[in-house]
């Protein structure tokens, strides 16, 4: 993915959908440079991809795969950071999901910057850690 791929500045996140995660960033996020340690929204993002699988599967899961990720933007102290998720494939041990991450700039601003996206796998594992099907859910 390039940043050309990610949507326009422009571009409003999607609305009357519920964010997986919103998260304020704090100072402890930061990095050497003063802005958000990518690690730190990568961490979210990985949640929020668990906890939308969790929608199609009640037990455990781990983190396979994670496509590459393009940051468009920094992210700031005190941004008001979503995750959005939608689901993308789920199959026979594994759920694929979508996640778009959207900041709010700090103190209620109205600019909104889409941060990044990523598709994430997570696969449903037993207590050994031994890939398990899915057990699926009706709806989400
Ligand atoms: C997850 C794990 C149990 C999968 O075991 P495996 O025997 O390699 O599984 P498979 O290759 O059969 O793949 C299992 C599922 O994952 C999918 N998958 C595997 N590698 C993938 C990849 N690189 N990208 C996307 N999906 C992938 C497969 O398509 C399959 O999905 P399906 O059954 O729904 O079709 C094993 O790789 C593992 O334990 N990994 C470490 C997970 C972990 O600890 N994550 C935390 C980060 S350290």
């Amino acid at each position: 993915m390039s940043p050309d791929d990610l949507p326009p500045d422009d571009l409003e996140p999607p609305r009357g959908r519920e964010p997986a995660i919103r998260v304020v960033m704090m100072p402890r996020d930061t990095n050497a440079l003063g802005t958000i340690f990518g690690g730190v929204i990568l961490s979210h993002i990985d949640l929020a991809a668990a906890i939308e699988a969790h929608h199609y599967h009640h037990g455990r899961v781990v983190t396979v795969a994670m496509d590459e990720i393009v940051f468009k933007k920094p992210v700031l102290v005190g941004d008001l950071v979503s995750f959005y998720t939608e689901t993308v494939r789920v199959g026979t041990t594994s759920v694929t999901v979508k996640v778009s991450v959207w900041a709010r700039r700090r103190f209620g601003s109205s600019e909104y910057v889409p941060v990044t996206e990523a598709q994430v796998t997570m696969v449903a594992v037993d207590d050994q850690f031994q890939k398990v099907p899915i057990r699926r859910r009706e709806s989400p």
